[in-house]
């Protein structure tokens, strides 16, 4: 596991848009797995507009969105879908058959799980994963206590999910339940980049890098991908041993 560390958060984003970039330019049908939140968002930003300034064809690669809180509308402001849609999917007019977004509304959400499973396997697997870190050690929502073994799945929240994801909506939601890709995705990804800001992750990042790999804390599972890498700001790091 390789581990980079960066002067600040707009110096992360832009190091973490440059992975996206590069794999485009090398690979223009590549698949790209990203999670919505805090943390990205920058590095989404940056993406879009670099690839819109320097004219790079986005239109064959395949984007697969990490997970969604189910029950809550894509119109909902909180939404992984709203936050895609604004961010990415808009700006660079990314085309429905090249999204791949789970339904957290549908009636059959095991149905979605297998959509999703089956939409990455046909394009042959994941070619680069970046996800943030929960202040559960959560990747997506696979929670405390998930199995590694895991593929898409539907899952109860997290008492530490359902008060954190408070801040992504206007007014209280009710978060109970969350569908998102399984931690074999992670590991089966050709690359997969665990990104995290600000000194209140720092706790975390130091579980994840130098704590023992458990499915009581999921984010450890990064320490095991054999192209796995940590990128974060020096706020993160401030607690990891010298
Ligand atoms: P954040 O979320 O980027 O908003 O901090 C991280 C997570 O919960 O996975």
């Amino acid at each position: 596991m390789q581990l980079k560390i960066y002067k600040d958060y707009p110096e992360l984003s832009a190091n973490v848009a440059d992975e996206i970039i590069s794999l485009i330019k090398r690979k223009p049908d590549a698949v790209i797995c990203l999670a919505s939140g805090d943390t990205p968002r920058l590095t989404c930003q940056v993406f879009a507009e670099r690839a819109i300034k320097e004219k790079i064809d986005t239109s064959k690669f395949t984007f697969i969105g990490l997970d969604e809180w189910v029950g809550i509308s894509p119109v909902n402001e909180g939404s992984c879908r709203y936050f895609f849609e604004t961010l990415l999917i808009k700006p660079l007019n990314l085309s429905g058959s090249q999204v791949h977004l789970f339904d957290a509304l549908s009636k059959n959400l095991s149905e979605e799980c297998r959509k999703m499973d089956k939409a990455i396997s046909e394009k042959g697997g994941i070619d680069l994963m970046i996800v943030g870190i929960g202040m559960n050690g959560h990747i997506g929502f696979n929670e405390p206590g998930v199995s590694f073994d895991n593929y898409a799945h539907v899952t109860d929240l997290d008492e530490i999910t359902i008060t954190v994801g408070q801040k992504y909506f206007k007014g209280s939601a009710e978060l109970k339940q969350g569908i998102t890709l399984g931690l074999k995705h992670l590991m089966n990804s050709k690359k997969a980049i665990v990104i995290a800001n600000a000194a209140k992750k720092a706790p975390v990042i130091k579980k994840a890098i130098e704590g023992t790999v458990s499915d009581l804390f999921p984010a450890t599972i990064i320490q095991q991908h054999a192209n796995g890498c940590v990128m974060i700001d020096e706020e993160a790091a401030s607690l990891l041993n010298k």
